[in-house]
């Protein structure tokens, strides 16, 4: 049955909200900082974004209150880990508040020491280009310095719930020839 929110009367309610947001499928990251003291920072996020192709930008959102957002500002510099479908452990580990998230998770050090994870479908190492408060979050624009990816299947999080993709019929890079799809978002000015 369709659910209607109407905010103009009331105060939303926000766990209404969240399942109209949870309609919208998304992938899972782990986005990794650290801190000017050394301190390493990282929480899961399905917030991120690709923005621009040229130059290379994308975003995520912080809520105000969280923990890691201190550090996060201070830094300058953070990566963006895309979790593949064998990874939903280290998203619920990431997802919960700790002292010290990466004790027990292996990781290597990129750019602006942040840390990379292991067996992620991609790593997107950025520079933070600015930050903007808006409502309850901090929206991060990120300046990508090196991007790593290969191929695999995602980490999805849709409704609330982990979700593997599945293909569907005529859905490929068959369903329409490649320079047609491509022209056709070019021309309207997408990114995807
Ligand atoms: C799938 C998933 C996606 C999430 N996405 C975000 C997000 O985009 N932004 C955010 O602030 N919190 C998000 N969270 C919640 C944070 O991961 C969680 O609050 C975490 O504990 C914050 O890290 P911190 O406690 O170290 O600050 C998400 C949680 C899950 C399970």
């Amino acid at each position: 049955m369709e659910q209607v929110l109407d905010f103009r009367h009331s105060v939303p309610d926000t766990r209404q909200l969240r399942h109209a947001f949870g309609c919208f499928a998304t992938g899972v990251t782990v986005v990794t900082t650290r801190t000017p003291t050394n301190k390493l920072k990282g929480l899961t996020a399905n917030s991120f974004s690709s923005v621009s192709l040229d130059p290379p930008l994308v975003l995520w959102s912080l809520r105000l209150n969280a923990p890691s957002c201190q550090s996060f500002r201070s830094s300058g510099w953070f990566a963006v880990n895309v979790l593949g479908a064998h990874q939903q452990a280290l998203s619920r580990h990431f997802a919960t508040p700790s002292p010290d998230k990466f004790a027990n998770i292996p990781h290597a050090y990129g750019l602006g020491g942040c840390p990379i994870l292991p067996d992620c479908l991609a790593c997107f190492e950025c520079s933070t280009e600015s930050a903007i408060e808006s409502g309850d979050h901090i929206i991060f624009i990120g300046r990508v310095n090196r991007a790593t990816y290969r191929e695999g299947k995602p980490l999805i999080f849709s409704a609330g719930r982990y979700c593997v993709p599945e293909v569907l019929a005529d859905s490929g890079a068959d369903a329409a020839p490649r320079g047609v799809k491509e022209s056709a978002y070019a021309a309207a000015g997408e990114v995807r």
